[in-house]
């Protein structure tokens, strides 16, 4: 499984960059407006993060009706050659993911909740599809289960020539939460997991790996005096 940093932040993205695991970065409207984001500076924003990262960055459009989101779709596209163009989940996004799709732009279909949703998504050609965990937990639904479903669905049939270059959809496990969340996630089989930052260092962190260090340098002292 990948790592994606999901995330505006690029404080965030410069430090989970230098660890040297990340493959990609995702960002929505909120997390733009999270690190207090203009409009006029969304285009260079974006660009500074895809200069940052070297893998795909998901930008995502804000219109919510096919032909302008086409039209906000070549913008994010023309930004830097790692865009990939956020869409959501909705009819009028799968026409404009087709749309965008025929003109070679990678697409990410998000706020996916559903088997049907993750497997429309991918006929019409998106590159990856989003189901977002913790918003499922959030209303009291099981939003692991509903990840499996998707993954599962997913890897019964083949969407290669669905995208271009005969490209297969991959699975983004979103709105991820807690260490758990990332590791039902692997388990799972899910392709990535978009991760945000905080949620990242507690993945790095275990206090055995503080407990063993701290060890190692209380004996090393021993050894420095003996
Ligand atoms: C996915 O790409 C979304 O940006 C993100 O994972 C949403 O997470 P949230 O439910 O924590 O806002």
């Amino acid at each position: 499984m990948k790592f994606f940093l999901d995330t505006a932040s690029l404080e965030e993205i410069a430090a989970a960059t230098s660890w040297g695991a990340l493959a990609g970065v995702t960002t929505n409207p909120s997390l733009y407006a999270r690190v207090g984001g203009r409009l006029q500076d969304f285009h260079e924003h974006i660009q500074r993060i895809c200069a940052l990262v070297p893998g795909p960055v998901s930008a995502e459009v804000t219109a919510e009706d096919t032909d302008t989101m086409v039209v906000q779709g070549r913008e994010l596209a023309a930004l830097a050659s790692n865009v990939v163009v956020k869409v959501p989940l909705t009819a009028a996004g799968l026409a404009a993911t087709r749309a965008l799709t025929n003109e070679g732009i990678a697409i990410n279909m998000t706020l996916c909740f559903s088997v049907p949703q993750a497997l429309l998504a991918a006929r019409a050609g998106a590159r990856y599809v989003s189901p977002f965990v913790g918003r499922f937990d959030d209303i009291s639904e099981d939003g692991l289960e509903q990840l499996a479903n998707i993954v599962n669905a997913i890897s019964n049939f083949d969407f290669s020539d669905c995208g271009p270059n005969g490209q297969s959809v991959e699975v983004i496990a979103a709105s991820i939460r807690n260490p758990n969340h990332v590791t039902q996630a692997a388990l799972i089989g899910a392709d990535i997991a978009t991760v945000p930052f905080d949620v990242l260092k507690k993945c790095v962190e275990h206090p055995l790996t503080t407990k063993g260090l701290r060890a190692f340098e209380k004996d090393w002292e021993k050894v420095k005096q003996a």
